[in-house]
């Protein structure tokens, strides 16, 4: 956490000391007034119940509905009930793997993973599960999915609490996942709002003699924000999210949840945004300021986290101050109170059935920050309400769903009658530092706790397991076979694998790449000399299986060593890990999942390093400055548009099977596109004008299972304007649709895809619009980025 105070603007600041500084040369974002108002717009009866209410508050009840407090709730964020209204309070809780500051909950399948699936059903079905878990536990808002950081570096540190840096992949899990958490009754938070790409110095630091030097600025042009960073946002206000949480960094210059382009000008105004804008926990950095720049609500309220006992805070007590004295219009906090109450309102919160919170949270949240319930006069802990259900079982599915076969030879798998296995790694085994990484000693270094399998990353998404199965203790319990192991990588990097006799018929390689929040990673192989360990596990088994838990982008020098004979990447599955893994080892599940992302073949093929100043000048905030001048061309984009051959592919996955789709497909002019511009938008509608939403074309497919065993493919559409008349820095080609079906040997399953306005055109800044450009698009069908085989060109215009 960061302890910030306000500053001049660094330009006013150079001006004054008649410096040229860094940041003058770098993007800088136009103030954009006033805050579009609230019409709760597809939540019309809960609007009506918000403004009923809001109209019988004091301004300081107002301010209050806008204000966390550190509450004695358990909660991550509480706003303080009004009981005399019936107004209950809210309680916001992190996510997004499940609900962290709680005991028996579930730890489900990481947003990367989920993403690896391109199941939506499964997404949604996660995303209930979840919900209902933080119901269960009286939370009213679960702080996720994440849709930024897309995933701009491969080493950002928190890409994995998200999905891909694809924005059409995000977008579609965005509004998926949502959709699950609000059917479960509890409010989604899409974050982090905007350009929250690297976590190094996300929020700015302190010096030692009490120097603030400010945050990273991300400076992102218009047209790559609409197409890459804002386009999952759209979808999640689309979807009807209840709350948008602004960021910790600034966006050219300004912080986000001050900036008033970003919250007023493009969230509210564009996407017509209908609920309330959450500060990140500290990321607020002004009162009327921010205010009028959008933000609705500040967490957790007191200026200092570091200070619980201090209740000041930029809102609270100065918002009735600042309407008193005439710098902040009453209407906007009117508004600001409406915001926050309509989703609540939406959501049936104000139900006699909505849980309270459940006593022991504030117990756990104690423990986990040190403090101890009894040394503050508590009295002994309440036992805790378990809300995991059955979730179990769809844990374990999507855990095998999100699992990317890789690489596939000699028929090695899936296994079958092998009585003698070995298993080698530090991820393989059962966790031997505890079930909860945040907070301990080991989460707080770059490379996690080292003796145990992976099942989530660290930081304020990380779930607090109640068990984790281990691939090690799966295996045993699914197979008879002898299974020797060794799971020290130290040890195997030593090279002595001499306790292993005979040589096993297959050795399974357990490797592990820790990511948390606060860090971004600093080398793309696996953790803990994951080079070694798979080099000496080789040299003695010719028949080797590498499986990695990752949570993201890793390079595999080792990939092509003829003795590593498949390779799986797991992703982080949860719970279930073990037996997840090994449903897909053994052929219980045949392996369907996708590559959200490149692999590329070494990591000079696509870097795009974090910013991180050093020496004296990290101590200048204008130096804190990163420019996204690729533009678009991230992940897949920039392979393709340099020609460069990866590892392996984006959306790139092998099966037990083999499939295949008919050529060409058939398409179907559903619109006449009449002209390049959607009709002018008179109405304000959540996701944007809604002619970007019309549908243009209906492209089908017939996709076939062409091998032996039952499967689920995923077939992927991918839109190319090449040969159109756009803008120079437009992609070779764009995911625009993707459908998993499941197909049983030799039969065939018709899919379809609806391409919309929005996703034949490019963001014109010219025009402040979308536009579909003069030209044909070339539709292409087929089984991950470069494995295209199914195509059909379409005028547009
Ligand atoms: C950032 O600055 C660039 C260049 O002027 C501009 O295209 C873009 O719209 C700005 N974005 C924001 C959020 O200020
Ligand atoms: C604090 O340290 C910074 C960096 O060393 C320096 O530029 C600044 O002048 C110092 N400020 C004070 C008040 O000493
Ligand atoms: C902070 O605010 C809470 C809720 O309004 C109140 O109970 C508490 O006494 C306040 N603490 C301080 C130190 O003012
Ligand atoms: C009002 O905000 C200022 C910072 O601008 C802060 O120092 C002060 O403590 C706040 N007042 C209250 C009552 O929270
Ligand atoms: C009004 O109150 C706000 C909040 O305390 C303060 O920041 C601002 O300076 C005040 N303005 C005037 C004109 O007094
Ligand atoms: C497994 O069975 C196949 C034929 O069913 C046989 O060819 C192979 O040698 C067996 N492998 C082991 C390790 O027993
Ligand atoms: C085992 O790993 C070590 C590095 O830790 C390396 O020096 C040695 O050559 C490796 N042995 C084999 C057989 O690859
Ligand atoms: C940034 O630099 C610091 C200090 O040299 C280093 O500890 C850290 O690992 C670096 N971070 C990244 C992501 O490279
Ligand atoms: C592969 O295995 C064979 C047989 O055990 C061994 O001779 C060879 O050195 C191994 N190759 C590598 C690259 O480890
Ligand atoms: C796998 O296939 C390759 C190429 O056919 C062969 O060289 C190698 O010996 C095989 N390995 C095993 C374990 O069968
Ligand atoms: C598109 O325009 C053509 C020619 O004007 C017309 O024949 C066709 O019916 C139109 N299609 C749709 C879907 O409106
Ligand atoms: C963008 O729109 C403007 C009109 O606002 C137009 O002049 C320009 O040609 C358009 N750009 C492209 C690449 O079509």
């Amino acid at each position: 956490m960061v302890v910030m105070t306000i500053r001049g603007p660094p330009l006013l600041v150079s001006l004054l000391f008649g410096i040229v500084t860094a940041a003058e040369t770098h993007f800088t974002s136009p103030e954009v007034l006033p805050s579009p108002e609230t019409h709760g717009v597809g939540w019309t009866d809960a609007y009506n119940k918000a403004d009923d209410l809001v109209s019988r508050l004091t301004i300081e009840q107002k301010a209050s509905l806008v204000t966390g407090y550190y509450g004695a709730s358990g909660c991550n964020g509480n706003i303080a009930p009004i009981p005399s209204l019936g107004f209950g309070g809210l309680c916001l809780q992190d996510g997004p793997v499940g609900i962290r500051l709680a005991d028996l909950g579930s730890t489900f399948p990481a947003g990367l993973t989920a993403a690896a699936t391109w199941d939506k059903d499964l997404i949604y079905d996660r995303g209930k599960a979840v919900g209902s878990e933080f119901r269960g536990k009286g939370a009213n808002v679960m702080l996720g999915p994440v849709g930024g950081p897309l995933g701009r570096h491969s080493l950002g540190g928190r890409n994995w609490e998200g999905f891909s840096p694809d924005p059409y992949l995000t977008g579609v899990a965005m509004a998926s996942s949502i959709k699950g958490i609000q059917d479960a009754g509890v409010q989604a938070s899409a974050k982090h709002f905007i350009g929250n790409e690297q976590e190094t110095m996300r929020g700015g630091s302190l010096t030692a003699n009490g120097t603030v030097v400010d945050a990273i600025s991300s400076n992102i042009d218009d047209r790559t924000m609409h197409e890459l960073y804002l386009w999952p946002f759209a979808d999640a206000v689309k979807s009807g999210v209840s709350s948008v949480m602004c960021s910790y960094n600034r966006v050219n210059q300004t912080y986000s949840c001050e900036n008033s382009k970003i919250l007023n000008g493009l969230l509210k105004g564009e996407l017509g945004f209908q609920g309330y804008v959450v500060s990140d926990w500290s990321a607020t950095h002004s009162g009327v300021k921010a205010i009028t720049s959008g933000l609705d609500m500040n967490m957790p309220g007191p200026i200092s986290d570091a200070d619980p006992t201090s209740n000041s805070t930029y809102f609270g007590q100065n918002i009735t101050l600042a309407v008193n004295n005439g710098s902040l219009p009453e209407d906007r906090l009117d508004d600001m109170a409406r915001r926050v109450l309509t989703p609540y309102f939406f959501l049936g919160q104000d139900s006699t059935d909505f849980p309270t919170v459940d006593p022991s949270t504030i117990y756990v949240l104690l423990q986990t920050y040190g403090y101890s319930a009894a040394s503050l006069g508590l009295p002994p802990a309440p036992a805790s309400r378990d809300v995991r259900q059955d979730h179990k079982k769809l844990i374990r599915e999507m855990g095998a769903a999100g699992v990317v076969l890789l690489k596939n030879t000699n028929g090695t798998l899936p296994l079958r009658n092998q009585t003698n296995i070995g298993v080698f790694g530090n991820s393989a085994g059962d966790v031997t530092d505890g079930l909860y990484y945040e907070g301990t000693k080991a989460s707080r270094t770059g490379f996690g706790f080292q003796q145990g399998t992976l099942s989530v990353g660290g930081g304020s998404g990380t779930g607090r397991s109640t068990y984790i199965i281990s691939p090690l203790q799966a295996l045993l319990e699914r197979s008879d076979a002898r299974v020797q192991y060794i799971l020290d990588n130290e040890f195997i990097a030593s090279g002595d694998l001499s306790s292993i006799y005979p040589t096993p018929d297959v050795c399974l390689v357990f490797l592990k790449t820790w990511a948390s929040e606060g860090y971004d990673r600093t080398s793309f192989e696996n953790d803990w000399d994951s080079m070694a360990v798979v080099n000496n596990v080789t040299a003695k088994c010719p028949n080797t299986v590498v499986i990695t838990h990752s949570g993201g982008v890793n390079t595999m020098p080792w990939a092509s060593n003829p003795n590593v004979t498949a390779i799986l990447a797991a992703h982080y599955p949860g719970q279930e890990s073990g037996n997840s893994i090994v449903d897909v080892l053994y052929g219980d599940v045949n392996p369907s999942g996708r590559l959200p992302y490149t692999i590329p073949a070494k990591e000079s093929d696509y870097d795009i390093p974090v910013v991180n100043v050093t020496g004296p000048e990290a101590l200048d905030s204008s130096a804190w400055q990163s420019d996204f001048a690729e533009g678009l061309f991230i992940d897949y984009r920039y392979f393709d548009a340099k020609n460069i051959t990866p590892l392996f592919e984006f959306g790139f996955g092998l099966s037990y099977t083999t499939y295949g789709v008919n050529e060409p497909p058939s398409v179907k002019s559903v619109n006449n596109i009449s002209s390049p511009f959607p009709l002018p938008s008179t109405t304000v509608a959540p996701g944007g004008n809604p002619d970007l939403y019309t549908e243009m074309f209906n492209v089908k497919a017939n996709v076939s299972n062409t091998g032996a065993v039952p499967g689920a493919a995923v077939l992927q559409l991918y839109v190319s304007l090449k040969d159109a008349a756009v803008p120079e820095g437009t992609p070779v080609r764009v995911l625009r649709g993707f459908e998993k079906v499941h197909i049983e040997p030799g039969d065939s399953v018709a899919v379809q895809f609806q391409l919309t306005r929005r996703d034949l055109s490019f963001w014109n800044t010219t025009a402040q619009d979308w536009q579909i450009p003069t030209g044909d698009a070339l539709l292409s069908l087929g089984f991950s980025s470069r494995d295209l085989r199914s195509s059909s060109k379409v005028r547009l215009l």
